[in-house]
């Protein structure tokens, strides 16, 4: 299948410098040949080009608007254009507000797309219940029609037009939900698999029921958002907000399997690698283990994989 790779280097949902790296690094780590040599057709598109942005002030608590949501409208092009051309999409972040940008662009192609969201966090602060004003932890509310009566205009975000309901969003991995953020799933009866869901009937279960509640039919677009914490940071230490007690790497392969397995995974979000964040061995098992992740979201199976029309010599 043809998959495009687009870089989305930016950092500045979230204050520490180096998630703009993570792009780069995922490249160098081998990301595009080896989902080549899986027998996909990859074609790098480099990064999206973006653009300094001078006065940026705090809105409502809310951290760099302007510079998040211009950068999130020039990433929702990318991923808008590119996917008219390729069966799939991998999107390399960045910090989480990529979701943004990635989603809403994903939306104008596939506008009955679901949401897989891998990730300790929840991610749907509204600008006026997030503790942090960070937007890599409000991405969804930016997004989501039921909650545009609690999301106020920013400047950046003219462009962003909600396009998924609530309805379409399944969280794996959850361990870190701020009051206000379980309030919001709680309102909505949001899908959730958290943890303790994770611990209590397996990832088997968690993913087979995540999936047959988004889609009983089996017949819509994925967007899987993966956002590398969603991993347990003895796994994926390089990331700005590690919470312990995350997905094994045995869980996150099981769901990377089944996901790719379902033939519908349209686009892929590999969110929030910082490697500056970390000793260099953390840095290249971050990087190798998203890697693994993401190549087995598209073909890689543990089983092995025999070459496409390999004859034995
Ligand atoms: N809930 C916290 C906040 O709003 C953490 C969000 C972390 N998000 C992430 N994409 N890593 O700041
Ligand atoms: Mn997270
Ligand atoms: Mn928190
Ligand atoms: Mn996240």
């Amino acid at each position: 299948q043809s998959i495009g790779v687009v870089g989305f280097p930016f950092s500045k949902g979230q204050p520490r410098t180096g998630a703009e790296l993570g792009p780069g690094a995922l490249r160098e780590a081998g990301l595009v040949s080896q989902l080549e040599s899986l027998g996909n057709h990859v074609i790098d598109f480099g990064d999206v080009e973006l653009e300094p942005v001078s006065r940026d002030e705090p809105v409502m608590g809310v951290k760099n608007p302007l510079a998040v949501g211009t950068a999130n409208k020039k990433l929702s092009d990318a991923v808008t254009k590119l996917l008219k051309q390729n069966q799939s999409i991998i999107t390399l972040g960045g910090d989480h507000s990529m979701a943004i940008g990635s989603i809403h662009g994903h939306a104008q192609v596939e506008p009955d797309l679901v949401i897989v969201w891998v990730d300790a966090h929840a991610d749907i602060h509204t600008p006026l219940t997030s503790p942090s004003g960070n937007i890599h932890g409000m991405p969804l509310s930016f997004l989501a029609r039921e909650l545009q009566d609690y999301v106020p205009d920013l400047p950046g975000f003219d462009w962003c037009s909600p396009c998924i309901s609530v309805h379409d969003i399944a969280y794996i991995g959850l361990r870190d939900v701020d009051p206000a953020e379980r309030a919001i799933i709680e309102k909505f009866g949001i899908c959730s698999y958290s943890m303790q869901e994770v611990d209590k009937f397996g990832i088997r279960e968690v993913v087979d029921r995540a999936l047959q509640q988004l889609d009983p039919s089996g017949t819509r677009p994925i967007h899987l958002s993966f956002d590398v914490d969603g991993m347990d940071p003895s796994l994926t230490p390089s990331t700005g907000t590690p919470v312990p007690g995350g997905l094994s790497l045995r869980e996150t392969l099981y769901l990377a399997e089944k996901i790719a397995e379902t033939g519908r995974l349209s686009v892929l979000d590999v969110a929030e690698v910082n490697p500056a964040l970390g000793t260099d061995d953390k840095k290249q098992m971050t990087l190798s283990n998203t890697v693994d992740v993401t190549t087995t979201f598209f073909g890689r199976h543990r089983q092995g994989n025999a070459p496409h029309g390999y004859e034995i010599p």
